[in-house]
């Protein structure tokens, strides 16, 4: 079977260079261009030193090139008018690209039902991150109290993270029950964290850090703990190939990793 052949939007970016990387290295796949705002050259070597592919600073090389697949990690305002392009070019899409509304992921579902596209679009590529949530979600049913503490680098601009919100969010949804904790109305400001869906979240900004997330459970005479650390942006890898390999059997809009994962225990 010949490769898929994947364009990566952001190519140049802390993470888009680890896509790059990694689409070179896994066997399945094939890198044949690149887009960054940034590019200075008209070609970006391969980073085994086994040839370059075409780069570019617009998306013109989605005009003429036949890639399967296009890979975004970009920023969300250029993220759209590519997806609206590949789109139109048949090429399916993996977007991890954060800050999208709900209206562009209404967009995307679009796009990928009229151009009979696929298009996985995933807040969190890490698969630890993505167990981590569905393993809190789990838990939650058990026990009736549960805080939240993400320590992320001290230039993350949002505080609480994407990733603790939506774990709480869907930790609560899987209760019949609410939790035991501070409602919804506590302040950012409180020192005992921000209160969503009855559990409390702490955000820690420090240099050092890169993304980590601790879900700590309570119930009488016990504590569990499931903690996530990102170590470096190769943890995104395995789930952006995972996504890669499944988006071009698929027709339509995944949203989230965990759709490509067959979890069960819920
Ligand atoms: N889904 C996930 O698991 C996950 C993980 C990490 C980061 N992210 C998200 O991925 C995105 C990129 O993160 P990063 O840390 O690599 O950021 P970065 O700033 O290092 O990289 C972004 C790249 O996009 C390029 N860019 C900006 N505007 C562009 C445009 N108009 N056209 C083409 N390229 C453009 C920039 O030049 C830069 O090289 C962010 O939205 C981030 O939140 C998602």
């Amino acid at each position: 079977m010949s490769p898929i052949r994947v364009v990566v939007h952001g190519a140049l970016g802390k993470v888009g260079q680890e896509v790059v990387k990694a689409t070179c290295q896994e066997p399945e796949t094939e890198l044949i261009g690149a887009i960054d705002l940034k590019a200075s050259e008209a070609f970006l070597p391969l980073p085994d030193g086994s040839g370059k592919v075409p780069l570019s600073g617009d998306l013109s090389i989605l005009n003429d090139c036949s890639a399967d697949v296009m890979v975004d990690f970009s920023i969300a305002q250029a993220a759209m008018p590519a997806a609206r392009l590949a789109a139109q070019k048949g090429i399916n899409l993996v977007i991890g690209t954060t800050g999208l509304t709900a209206d562009d992921i209404a967009e995307i579902e679009q796009l990928a039902a009229v151009h009979r596209i696929g298009a996985v679009v995933a807040p969190n590529f890490a698969l630890g991150a993505v167990l981590m949530m569905h393993l809190a979600k789990v838990a939650a049913r058990y026990m009736d109290y549960a805080e939240i503490i993400e320590l992320h680098h001290h230039l993350k601009a949002d505080s609480p993270s994407g990733t603790a919100l939506a774990t709480a969010k869907a930790m609560a949804e899987a209760r019949d029950k609410p939790f035991s904790g501070p409602p919804e109305a506590a302040k950012p400001s409180d020192s005992r964290g921000m209160g969503v869906e009855g559990v409390a979240i702490h955000s820690v900004r420090l240099p050092g850090l890169m993304a980590h997330q601790e879900v700590i459970l309570g119930a009488a005479g016990q504590i569990l703990s499931i903690r996530h650390d990102t170590i470096s942006r190769e943890c995104y890898m395995p789930g952006v190939i995972l996504a890669v390999k499944e988006v071009v059997k698929r027709q339509g809009l995944i949203y989230g990793l965990e759709k490509l994962l067959n979890l069960s225990g819920e």
